[in-house]
């Protein structure tokens, strides 16, 4: 009776373009030893707007890694609603996956997703964000502690090269409900501490930008600028939030004399580096990330414990939790070009029309 209700929820997936089908379901359960269940994914995305990553990258290269080892799978992107972030979740449980794979809007909502899918025993993976209190197998991610400290030195290497004298530091966090924003601000605090502490920099205005939403992040900027005109560095916790300061800074003539730093490598990002209104960026390959965490869904669908080398704490749920933690990587406009060489942005998504000169003086083919 309940396998007829399942798959009849199945078919309604199927029907609105939900799940992949490639799966034969009269194959026994994870866990038996038999290993012939057809593992079922299901991943979501937090949004498309706090960055272009999630859309462009993550789906792109999960998509890449489940097709290649032809498994079902089934991505879908909350658009930063979190009721629809649980009933994503539900339906996808009652679709029948037997892996949930997901970036959380926030820790709580996170949780009650996490603790859903464990009571109807369903894996779970925490894909970019540690859900705080969580009760994931694993945590897949950068080291985002390592991230931030990237963007600390980062922007004191443009600012050194600029010969800049006590300049005055604006820092735009990312959302303080994201567990990685906390990291990134650990890191660049780290290296920015120091230079207030020693008086070489000045410590200016600081404020967490709610759901990363880059509209805000100009707000924000604006009033930040209003009050302190001076400003000199902007720590800027991504892209997005770098795009948006710039913006402001444009309107005061001031972009490319204020150096700003960002994250994930954006289009928009590298075309701001190119110009010289943006400082760096950090480079996460996704793709490491996308392969990493679809390897581990797969051998959790077949009932098997994936290896892992690392551990991270969750401070809420004072656990360790196994971890796949990758090395980002510094860019300017001196390695644009690497980017380019990872197969992450092509030269025609970058070089576009006033960018292509730009492109060739930066080495980009
Ligand atoms: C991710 C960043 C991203 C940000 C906004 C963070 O959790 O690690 O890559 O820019 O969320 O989406």
């Amino acid at each position: 009776m309940r396998k007829g209700i399942l798959s009849l929820m199945a078919v309604g997936v199927l029907a609105t373009g939900g799940l992949t089908a490639c799966g034969d379901d009269k194959a026994a359960d994870p866990g038996t030893g038999s290993n012939t269940k057809k593992a079922k994914i299901g991943v979501i995305l937090p949004d498309s707007k706090s960055s272009a990553r999630w859309e462009t990258a993550d789906r792109k290269y999960l998509e890449q890694a489940f097709k290649t080892a032809g498994v079902d799978y089934d991505i879908q992107n909350a658009q930063n609603d979190k009721a629809a972030f649980q009933t994503i979740a539900e339906q996808m449980i009652t679709g029948g996956v037997n892996v949930l794979m997901i970036v959380n809007l926030d820790s709580g909502t996170g949780k009650a997703v996490l603790d859903k899918a464990k009571a109807a025993g369903v894996a779970t993976i925490d894909y970019d964000r540690l859900t705080l209190g969580g009760s994931a197998a694993y945590y897949v991610s950068f080291d985002n502690v390592a991230v931030g400290k990237l963007q600390g030195e980062g922007l004191v290497k443009c600012l050194t090269d600029a010969k800049a004298s006590k300049p005055i530091i604006a820092e735009l966090n990312g959302s303080q409900t994201d567990n990685n924003a906390t990291l990134f601000k650990q890191g660049y605090d780290g290296v920015l501490k120091a230079k207030y502490d020693s008086a070489e920099y000045v410590k200016g205005p600081d404020q967490w930008v709610a759901e990363w939403d880059n509209t805000t992040a100009g707000t924000v900027f604006e009033q930040m600028l209003t009050s302190t005109p001076n400003i000199a560095g902007v720590l800027a916790a991504n892209d997005g939030l770098g795009n948006a300061a710039i913006n402001i800074l444009k309107k005061q003539k001031l972009n490319g004399k204020v150096p700003v730093t960002g994250q994930d490598a954006t289009v928009q990002g590298l075309q701001n580096i190119l110009n010289g209104d943006q400082c760096m960026t950090v480079y996460k390959a996704v793709k490491q990330e996308a392969d990493a965490a679809a390897k581990l869904a797969i051998g959790l669908a077949k009932g098997e414990k994936g290896a892992t080398s690392q551990k991270v704490t969750d401070p809420e749920g004072k656990r360790e939790v196994d971890a796949v933690l990758l090395t980002p990587k510094s860019i300017t406009k001196d390695n644009v070009k690497d980017v380019i060489d990872d197969g992450y942005v092509t030269v025609a998504e970058l070089c576009t029309g006033d960018f292509a000169a730009k492109c060739a003086a930066a080495g980009i083919k």
